[in-house]
């Protein structure tokens, strides 16, 4: 039953079997493909001479293919801040080819922004180095387990919750703090409806537009450092590194 089966690997160690249906060196792996809605919002405060916020929230649809070396996220939200005169939409897709090593960035006018990704693509697993916090129920009487993680120096303190079953994401947050002690942003997201499998691999087909040499498009501040922590935990790190 489980989806993680063909890395089942059984291994014994001082005398006890320790059941770990991740590759070596992880607790667990989330199925090489799946597919999810993601609820998120993403705060950064910075406590100065003049007390400023962003906020940001939305939904994100999210499909991870590690099979093909391709993933594909879909965002909308809002941005909301002192710093804007008026709540900033965000609607844009997102599709990331690993094997052509290229990103693109579609907007909701169709325009289309390609850059080289510099990254290799990470199977999503539990590291060995997580902690285990805790562990409970959701929905209909799924166990998860919730672990403090590292993903990089800059990620540590992450709060992983996952289905103990599959090991497919259900929640995560972490804080970060920043140079300044009283600033920093928070990072909420929830994943929800996650199914271990792609329903229409057309989605990672990019659109005519962005076939076209395409010039960089300038985005707000705050819709880059989105994009960056997007991009670090959905792409190099996914959700638990
Ligand atoms: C985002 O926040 C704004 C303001 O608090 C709220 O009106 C809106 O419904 C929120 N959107 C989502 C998708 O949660
Ligand atoms: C996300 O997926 C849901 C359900 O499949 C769909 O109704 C919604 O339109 C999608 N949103 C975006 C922005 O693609
Ligand atoms: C986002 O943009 C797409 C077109 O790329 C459009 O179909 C969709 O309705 C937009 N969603 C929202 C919530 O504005
Ligand atoms: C990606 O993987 C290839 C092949 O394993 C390796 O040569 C390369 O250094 C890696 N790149 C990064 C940025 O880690």
């Amino acid at each position: 039953m489980s989806f993680c089966s063909h890395f089942l690997l059984l291994v014994i160690s001082l005398g006890t079997v320790v059941v770990h249906n991740g590759v070596d060196g992880t607790i667990c792996c989330a199925p090489d493909q799946w597919e999810g809605h993601m609820y998120l919002d993403y705060m950064q405060i910075f406590i100065d001479s003049n007390t400023l916020y962003l906020y940001f929230n939305g939904s994100v649809n999210v499909s991870y293919d590690y099979t093909n070396s391709r993933a594909f996220y879909t965002i909308v939200g809002t941005e909301i801040s002192p710093l804007i005169p008026k709540p900033e939409p965000l609607n844009k897709t997102y599709i990331f080819d690993y094997k052509k090593n290229m990103q693109y960035a579609i907007d909701s006018d169709g325009s289309c922004e390609k850059s080289k990704i510099d990254q290799n693509m990470t199977r999503q697993c539990v590291q060995d180095s997580g902690i285990l916090k805790s562990s409970g129920k959701v929905g209909d009487n799924i166990i998860t387990d919730t672990y403090i993680l590292t993903l990089s120096e800059s990620f540590n303190n992450v709060r992983g919750t996952i289905q103990r079953d599959s090991c497919l994401p259900v929640h995560m947050v972490y804080l970060v703090g920043s140079d300044n002690p009283d600033s920093g942003s928070v990072f909420s997201l929830d994943v929800l409806s996650t199914v271990p499998r792609i329903k229409n691999p057309a989605i990672f087909t990019p659109p005519s537009s962005c076939l076209k040499t395409s010039r960089k498009q300038s985005n707000s501040k705050t819709s880059q450092q989105l994009e960056t922590v997007l991009t670090e935990v959905f792409q190099k790190r996914m959700l638990y590194g």
